[in-house]
Order: C-alpha cells, then sequence, then structure tokens
C-alpha cells in the first residue's frame, strides 16, 4: 500500500462487508489511491445502504418489474375547471385564506439533469420566458413576490438541487441577488442517489478508481429529501401546513393557486395529503403520465406503461379516456410527509431505466464511454406516494384537479419538437393573447389562429387575466414582441 490510513485492519473488515452483498470491486484499485482518494471513496460507500443492495440487484437489475397496471383502470372522478357542477369560489376562499395565513410553502424539485434539453446548467436558470428570456427560476420568484403582495404573507420557497447541480444552483441565486426574495425565504437541500449498476453482473459501477457512479434518487426522493435535510421541520417552525409541490420545467405552473389548495385541504372527498393536477391529454401518444384509478385507488401511470388499448380507448363522446394528464403539480400536506417518514427515510418503489453510464473498466482501470446502454439507474417517483393517501380514512383519498392546459401548462423539456422552448413561448403567448382577448383588446392572429406577435407577461404585473383589468394597454402590431 502507498499510504497508511484507515488502518489495513478497517479495510479488510470493509472488504469482507462489500463482499458479502456482491459488491467487493469497489476496492480494486485500493493500493493506487491517495489518501484523499481513499477518503473520498469511503464516503462514497459509507452512502450507499449496503444492506438493501442484494435486494435492489435481485429486483430492479436482474429483475425488470413491470408498473402495467393489472386491475380495472377507470378514469378519476376530476373536479374540472369548466364544470359549473362545484362551487369552485368556496375552494379559492379557503385557499386564499390559508395563504392569507403564511400556511403553504412553495416547493420545487429542479434536481434533474436535464439532458434531453441539452442545457449545459442547472434547468431552472435556462432562459425559459419568450422575449426577455427570463430565467425559469425568475419566473417562479416573481410568481412568489405576486403572491407574497396579493395575500400579505411570505410564502417560503424550498428548492431541491441534486449533488450534481446544487453549488452551481446556489451560485445562480446568489449571482441574482435571490431574484429580489429575501434569501432567509429560501431553502436549498441536495436530494440523495443511487449506485448505479452495471446491468448484466449487478455490480455497482465505478466513475472513476476512487468515485462510484451514482445519479439522483429521482423527485421521490424529494419525499425523503425533505425531512433528511431539515425542510420539514424548517416548515413546522415556520407555520408551513401544505406544500405546492412543481417541476422546474413549466413556467406556466401557478407556483400557489389558492383553488386547488382550497380543494385539497376542504373536498369532502379529499385526504388532504397529496393532490393532483391534470389537464386534458391532446392526444393518445403525448409523453404525460395520467392519473387513473386501479381498482378503484387513485395513481399515476406513467405514458410508458400503459398498453395501446389502454392509451387509445375513448369514451362515446370521442374524448380519450384516459385524458387526465398529469402536469406533475400537486399540493401536498407536511403532515404526510412526516407519516411517509415516520418509520425510516420513506420509500417508495424504484422505477429502473437501462442507460449509458460511463465507467472504470475494472481490468485496464481506464474511464470508458459506453456506446450502448451498460448500466441500471434507479430513481422513485413522486407521484407513487398517491396511492398511500387517506390509508386511515377509505372515504377519503387524493383527488384531480382538472386545469385549463393554456393556462398552466407548457413545459421546456426538449431541445426541439414537443415540449421544446419553441412549443412553450408559443403556449405562453397564446396565455397572454386569451387574457387580452377576455379584455376586449386585439390580438392580431394568422390564419391558423395563432397569435401573430410574442406576448409576455411578468407574474408581477398579472398572476391571471383579471391582473389585466385595470393596466394601459398598447396597441399589438402583427408581428411585434410586447412585454406586459
Ligand atoms: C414528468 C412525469 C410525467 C408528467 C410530466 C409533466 C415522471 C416520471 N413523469 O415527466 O408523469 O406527465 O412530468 O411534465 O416524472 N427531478 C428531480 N430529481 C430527479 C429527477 C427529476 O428533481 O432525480 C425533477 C426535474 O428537475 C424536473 C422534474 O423532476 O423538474 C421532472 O423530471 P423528468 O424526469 O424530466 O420527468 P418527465 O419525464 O418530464
Amino acid at each position: 500500500m502507498t499510504n497508511a490510513s484507515p488502518t489495513s485492519a478497517a479495510i479488510d473488515d470493509l472488504r469482507t462487508q462489500l463482499a458479502a452483498v456482491g459488491q467487493d470491486h469497489i476496492l480494486t484499485f485500493w493500493d493506487q489511491l491517495s489518501a484523499p482518494q481513499r477518503d473520498l471513496l469511503i464516503a462514497d460507500i459509507a452512502s450507499i445502504d449496503l444492506a438493501h443492495v442484494p435486494q435492489w440487484v435481485e429486483k430492479y437489475v436482474k429483475g425488470k418489474p413491470s408498473f402495467a397496471p393489472t386491475g380495472t383502470v377507470e378514469p378519476p372522478r376530476c373536479y374540472a375547471f369548466d364544470d359549473s357542477s362545484w362551487d369552485i369560489d368556496h375552494y379559492r376562499l379557503i385557499g386564499e385564506a390559508l395563504l392569507r395565513a403564511g400556511k403553504v410553502a412553495a416547493f420545487t424539485v429542479a434536481g434533474g439533469q436535464g439532458t434531453r434539453l441539452g442545457y449545459d446548467g442547472p434547468k431552472g436558470c435556462y432562459p425559459g420566458s419568450p422575449i426577455t428570456r427570463k430565467p425559469l427560476f425568475r419566473v417562479f420568484a416573481e410568481w412568489l413576490i405576486a403572491a407574497n403582495h396579493r395575500f400579505g404573507a411570505a410564502v417560503p420557497w424550498y428548492i431541491m438541487t441534486s449533488p450534481l447541480n446544487h453549488d452551481e444552483t446556489v451560485a445562480f441565486f446568489e449571482s441574482h441577488n435571490h431574484f429580489d426574495l429575501d434569501p432567509a425565504s429560501i431553502m436549498f437541500f441536495a436530494q440523495g442517489v443511487m449506485p448505479s449498476f452495471d446491468m448484466t453482473t449487478g455490480r455497482i459501477l465505478l466513475a472513476d478508481k476512487h468515485r462510484i457512479a451514482t445519479n439522483p434518487d429521482g423527485h421521490g426522493g424529494s419525499l425523503r429529501a425533505l425531512a433528511a435535510s431539515g425542510a420539514l421541520r424548517d416548515m413546522r417552525d415556520r407555520g408551513i401546513e401544505q406544500i405546492s409541490y412543481f417541476q422546474v420545467d413549466n413556467p406556466l405552473c401557478r407556483v400557489v393557486d389558492p383553488i386547488f389548495l382550497g380543494l385539497h385541504t376542504a373536498a369532502p372527498d379529499s385526504s388532504g395529503e397529496m393532490s393532483t393536477k391534470v389537464v386534458s391529454k391532446v392526444e393518445p401518444g403525448e409523453k404525460v403520465g395520467v392519473v387513473a384509478q386501479v381498482d378503484g385507488i387513485t395513481q399515476v401511470l406513467e405514458y410508458s406503461d400503459l398498453s395501446a388499448d389502454l392509451t387509445e380507448a375513448r369514451e362515446p363522446d370521442g374524448r380519450l379516456r384516459l385524458r387526465a394528464g398529469n402536469i406533475a403539480v400537486h399540493a401536498i400536506s407536511v403532515d404526510f410527509v412526516d407519516r411517509l417518514n415516520a418509520g425510516g427515510a420513506c420509500q417508495l418503489l424504484f422505477h429502473r431505466a437501462e442507460k449509458k453510464v460511463p465507467c472504470v473498466d475494472l481490468r485496464t482501470g481506464q474511464v470508458t464511454e459506453p456506446t450502448s446502454p451498460n448500466g441500471i439507474k434507479l430513481e422513485m417517483f413522486v407521484f407513487d406516494a398517491i396511492p398511500l393517501c387517506g390509508e386511515n380514512d377509505t372515504a377519503k383519498s387524493s383527488i384531480v384537479y382538472e386545469v385549463d392546459r393554456v393556462d398552466e401548462f407548457a413545459p421546456i423539456k426538449n431541445a426541439k419538437g414537443n415540449d421544446s422552448p419553441a412549443t412553450s413561448a408559443a403556449l405562453q403567448t397564446e396565455r397572454v393573447a386569451r387574457w387580452l382577448e377576455w379584455r376586449k383588446h386585439p390580438v392580431p392572429r394568422s390564419t391558423d389562429g395563432t397569435p401573430d406577435c410574442t406576448l409576455e407577461v411578468s407574474p408581477i404585473t398579472a398572476m391571471d387575466r383579471k391582473g389585466l383589468q385595470s393596466l394601459m394597454l398598447p396597441e399589438i402590431a402583427r408581428g411585434s414582441e410586447v412585454v406586459l
């Protein structure tokens, strides 16, 4: 050995522990490592739940658990925005009271790697608004500034990063003066990671001779990270009862929505634990999960787990049967997150993904870039917590609120095509166009009906169409860009 510490007895012990779970190859290069490298490797090993490794390998690496529904699949009951059979104003008032009482926090999951977008940086830094090219984080910050003003109480903002983008995310906020929010109202924490496995041997891959290859543990990891990071305790200290959860990729997200919060906490069939916003799917192939009832239990079925029959099934009136498209906006109670972590860190099912993972060749010690998938990444999905709602009262469960797509959903996921910056910009413009037309303000449109202009409104100017009511509006010329 070239370095003395830790003791050889301790390493023998570690090697035995690793061998017991089939992973002693992790120490293959131990003798070649410097003391700091050894420390890093020891820390990486310590971060893995070794006792569970054999079970993960058996179940998820060698096995391929199916998430395809096996029971009766029905559409869920939805509270739809355009259905007058429920009292939308009643629930709006309840949600507004919660916000005024300072009982709501905003929560962004921003730990994803954003590979599909091809953007080199945390996705929240991506310039997502169509004209001023505001970073997505600024769009949400402006929403919070507007909400703080409207409800007269601060909505604290919790942001989950991953170890891969944490420092960069925090530095971005610092260099942008926290987008004019009080830094004390923002808390960042990193989600956990999972080791990446060799898909044929089940061995944990090495990213370097002294580093284990890892991946963020999925947005479902947020439910344990909220507890582990102290964010949940911080929420309790601030009197927060409800969490408004949303993804970093949707600039049209209503960061806190009184109607949704009111329904979630007070609808007669709501457990008040975890609720979901949906939009009606535009076509069978749209890549969104759908909310469905499987044997009477509400859950989200990911598009990739649905058969063509289920995806394409239609109602007699021609609408898609499973059309409740999950936009990944949830209201979640602090009590529910506490309950999920009561017996140890919240453990949801893992979903496996076959990926190309650069890794060390154990024979040569060289890092190789695979040309085809060689690794298995395991991730938890937050919506797998939905079936756990209402365990104490079977009459109550997770509820679903259907909103207008143009008002609330314009994700930026891919560099081109669907859900790209271009489609998002078009939807962002369409939303403002509709708000203006509601005020009877003319908006030039092309022959195909789309706005012949680009429009952008800051949430500080207007959180909804009523926000434009008292504004002096400029004339909108064909082909122009107008920021309100
Ligand atoms: C997701 C949903 C899909 C939904 C769609 C709506 C899944 C599996 N599917 O798809 O049902 O219809 O959004 O837009 O989620 N994230 C983390 N940490 C991670 C992984 C992801 O924080 O380890 C965050 C990302 O930063 C992002 C969000 O989770 O904000 C979405 O992740 P992504 O993997 O891109 O989900 P989608 O496939 O877009």
